[in-house]
Order: C-alpha cells, then sequence, then structure tokens
C-alpha cells in the first residue's frame, strides 16, 4: 500500500506540473481526490491493514492529499498569471501609434446649394415652410385651378395611392401655395422646398423624385414688376452679378400672366453651345402672378390682394453650379462622387 501511495504522488505531482489550463488542474483534482479518485481507492483497502498499520497509513494518505492539494493551487495559481501576462501582451495598446482616422461626413452638395438659396430668401424676410409628400389631389391639382382633363392628371404621370385618384405623391410644390394661403396671415412670403414626384424614366437629366423649391407672396399691390425685381435679384446671388435674364411668355393653369425665367448661357454668353444645347439660355423656373380663382379659392379677396409664385427645380441648379453632368449621380449617393465637394 506504501507503494501504491508511492507510484499515486508521482503520477499525480508530474501531471499536474505538465497540466496547461485552470481547467484540467481541475480535472486532475477529481481524478486523484474526488469521491471515485484514485488516492480513495487506495484508502479503500485499509481494511485489509492490521490495525498497528492503519493509523500510520491514514496520516501517509492524508499528507499526500495535502501534497496534492498544494500542488494543485500552486499550479492553478501559476496558470492563471501566465494567462494574464498572455492576455495584457494579446491587448497591448501601442499609445505612440497614428490612430485610425474616421473620415467626417458632410452636406450633400445638392443641399449646400438649398441652403444657399434659403438664406437669400430669409434675407428678404421670407419664410421657410414645409408641407406634405403624399397629397390630396385636390391640393396638388384642382385647387390649382388645373382641370380634370390635364394631361399632367394622367395615371401614366402621376403617382396616385387610391383608385379614384383623391390621393397622390405631388408632382409639384406648388400645393404648398394653397396650404400657405389656407393658413397663414396676410401678407404671405415664402419659399417651401422639398421633393416631388412624376412617373419619369430614369436618364441623365430625369428622375422619378426630384426635388422643387416653390416660392410665393401676397399681399397688397403686389405685381409683375415685384416678380421681376425679386427674380432678377436672386439670380443674381446664385449666378453673378450681371447675369442677363429673360422673362418669356408661358401657360400655368395657377398663373396668369405666366412666364419662364431663363438665364443667358454663362459659357457661351448666348452663342449656343453644348451647355445650353445651342440654345444660348438656360431655362430656370417657372413663375407668374397667382391666378385671381386661386387666389378666390383659399378665402383671399383677388381685388384686395395679388401675388407672385416660381417653382424651381433644385437638381439642375446644383448641376449647373457643381458641372455635374448626370442627374442619377446626385441621388447614387457614391461616397467617390461626393467627396469632390
Ligand atoms: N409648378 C410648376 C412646375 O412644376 C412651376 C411653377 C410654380 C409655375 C409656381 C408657376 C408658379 O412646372
Amino acid at each position: 500500500m506504501k507503494e501504491l501511495m508511492q507510484s499515486l504522488r508521482e503520477a499525480s505531482l508530474k501531471a499536474i506540473s505538465e497540466t496547461d489550463s485552470p481547467e484540467s488542474v481541475e480535472a486532475l483534482r477529481v481524478r486523484y481526490l474526488g469521491k471515485k479518485g484514485e488516492l480513495t481507492s487506495i484508502l479503500r483497502q485499509m481494511g485489509k491493514l492490521s490495525p498497528e498499520e492503519r493509523p500510520v497509513m491514514g496520516q501517509l494518505a492524508n499528507q499526500l492529499r495535502a501534497e496534492i492539494e498544494e500542488a494543485i493551487e500552486l499550479r492553478k495559481t501559476m496558470l492563471g498569471k501566465v494567462m494574464l501576462e498572455k492576455k495584457l501582451e494579446a491587448e497591448a495598446v501601442d499609445v505612440t501609434l497614428p490612430g485610425v482616422e474616421q473620415p467626417a461626413g458632410h452636406k450633400h452638395p445638392m443641399y449646400n446649394v438649398l441652403d444657399q438659396i434659403k438664406e437669400i430668401f430669409i434675407g428678404m424676410g421670407y419664410e421657410i415652410v414645409d408641407g406634405p409628400e403624399v397629397e390630396l389631389s385636390e391640393y396638388n391639382f384642382t385647387k390649382l385651378n388645373i382641370e380634370e382633363s390635364h394631361p399632367s392628371r394622367d395615371w401614366t404621370d402621376t403617382f396616385y395611392f387610391t383608385e379614384d385618384g383623391r390621393v397622390c405623391l405631388r408632382t409639384q410644390t406648388s400645393p404648398m401655395q394653397v396650404h400657405a394661403m389656407e393658413t397663414r396671415p396676410l401678407p404671405i412670403r415664402m419659399i417651401a422646398p422639398g421633393r416631388v414626384y412624376r412617373k419619369d424614366e430614369v436618364d441623365a437629366t430625369h428622375s422619378p423624385m426630384f426635388h422643387q423649391i416653390e416660392g410665393m407672396v401676397i399681399d397688397k399691390g403686389i405685381t409683375m414688376a415685384d416678380l421681376k425685381a425679386t427674380l432678377n435679384l436672386v439670380v443674381e446671388q446664385i449666378y453673378g452679378k450681371g447675369t442677363v435674364t429673360r422673362f418669356r411668355p408661358h401657360h400655368f393653369p395657377f398663373t396668369e400672366p405666366s412666364c419662364e425665367l431663363d438665364i443667358q448661357c454663362h459659357k457661351c454668353g448666348g452663342k449656343g453651345c453644348p451647355t445650353c444645347k445651342g440654345e444660348g439660355w438656360i431655362e430656370v423656373l417657372g413663375a407668374g402672378m397667382v391666378h385671381p380663382k386661386v387666389l378666390a379659392g383659399c378665402g383671399i379677396d383677388p381685388d384686395v390682394y395679388s401675388g407672385w409664385a416660381f417653382g424651381m427645380g433644385l437638381e439642375r441648379l446644383a448641376m449647373g453650379e457643381y458641372k455635374i453632368t448626370d442627374l442619377r449621380l446626385i441621388f447614387e449617393n457614391d461616397v467617390r462622387f461626393l467627396e469632390q465637394f
């Protein structure tokens, strides 16, 4: 029995010294000292010993248990230290290394242009108003004097939500004229930028979603002269002093008279070039004097009040300003494109 304990001592101390994790040390504790462990099974044979031998063997067994336990604890502490060191080494931070650059984003180029325009109008005392993109056809068309048979109301041109055509995605920001007249005290000076939607195929100059800026003034004694003077001022601030403009007669159902504003091509000075498609002029916006029928429909007496309004495409403006040749680039939001501005 003494020999058995001796060989258990050697084998166990060796095995413990060779472990490489706290878990394997624990497994050895069970193997040697557990209820069904090797030391226990040796002790089971105590019964065969003479009464004189028993206490001697018992003492030896207790010593061996204590020795194995101590070896286990020592090994565990050591392995713990080694593992901690390894972990610290693996997680070491070199504070002298340069940091990883976190690129800061910036405003989309088109919104830069929008901000610039907002500034111009805020400077003239205009309010910036916001309104729904999901609109009643009543506001998008009817209250703007656009009759049922008008082609823009067609299902092939407008996104409708309901079978009866009552609700649609606004096709223009002009319904904001009506909202403003119905809800705001007079006089009104406002611009309303936002998204609009039309069933257009996507190409270099068309997208089913694009942005417009609506503008409107309603007051006593407003005339076409106010429209021209204001828009000329705005154009000069956007395109530079001395930009030549031309107000060309046009038709919109909700303004009378109506016009389109062109600027003389800044590239060729009006001679005709690829930028102006040989025209010499670049179309900038549609405008006109708010139709008396529209005023009256919003509860404003057209004999007392008058006003003018305009609608301007934002993408085209940004494309001109940043020399962007394809509209799709504005919406793809590829950082390689956006980073250039
Ligand atoms: N809403 C018109 C369009 O989308 C532009 C416009 C606005 C014209 C205001 C006159 C007055 O083309």
